[in-house]
């Protein structure tokens, strides 16, 4: 394990989407996965409330072979155009994963952007979860795991996406705060996107799946996932399971 020297500056880098992932990029670092509206907001919620574990797939039909093929009663959620998927439990929307819905349960979840950024990301040394709700929390968890750091953005439909780009501008800034690093320009400019819109909101409404799930009236949705620091857990993707 390639750990940071203690006089080693800590890389920071970031991919900008699911599409642009490239093994070569993440190969034995710490990897944080972003898909602040909504699916790592959602993870990191039905961790926090007691979810035995969440089991991310690709396609709505995996999801439903597993749970068919599996003894332990699993929960489905998820989306599809920020929508539910017909026959799931859930949506995507964090606020149905309370401690009475999901604790002691398994979740095995499907997502647009959020589930391929996580699955593309196999082959990193840790694969961690990362949302607005949970920043600073992972900004530590990078320092204690001590190697160089992708963020990678989830995006939308492959394309770069502004909300998950803030997200990562205020880890960013968590984590300069506890290390010495060394920033690629694309790190700079989220660092510095995010210095000049700190109350998030001023800038994050520019961001089309902002606008998507505004439409839709998902307004607390967007209220929760824009709130700082209210997690203090950071869940990890391990062997086909986030825990
Ligand atoms: C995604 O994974 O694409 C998003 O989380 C979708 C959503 O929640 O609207």
């Amino acid at each position: 394990m390639v750990s940071l020297k203690e006089d080693k500056l800590m890389k920071i880098d970031i991919i900008v989407s699911a599409d642009d992932i490239k093994t070569e990029k993440i190969k034995d670092k710490t990897v944080v996965v972003i898909d602040m509206l909504r699916a790592t907001s959602v993870i990191t919620t039905a961790i926090s409330n007691g979810c035995k574990g969440v089991i991310p797939v690709l396609t709505v039909d995996e999801a439903a072979a597993i749970v068919r093929n599996s003894k332990e009663e699993f929960m489905l959620g998820g989306e599809r155009n920020a929508l539910k998927i017909e026959g799931f439990h859930y949506s995507n929307s964090p606020l149905e994963y309370t401690i009475e819905s999901i604790q002691g349960k398994t979740l095995v979840m499907t997502t647009t952007n959020g589930t391929k950024a996580i699955k593309g990301c196999v082959g990193a040394r840790n694969i961690l979860i990362g949302a607005m709700i949970n920043a600073k929390a992972t900004a530590n968890r990078i320092v204690d795991l001590n190697k160089d750091v992708v963020i990678v953005n989830a995006g939308t439909n492959g394309e770069f996406s502004i909300d998950d780009f803030l997200c990562s501008g205020y880890i960013i800034d968590c984590l300069i705060k506890l290390v010495k690093a060394q920033l690629t320009d694309i790190a700079v400019t989220s660092h510095y996107i995010y210095k000049n819109n700190e109350d998030i909101h001023s800038f994050i409404k520019y961001a089309s799946h902002y606008k998507t799930i505004t439409k839709l009236g998902l307004l607390a949705d967007l209220e929760y996932c824009c709130t700082k620091d209210i997690i203090n857990i950071v869940p990890e993707y391990k062997d086909g399971i986030i825990t």
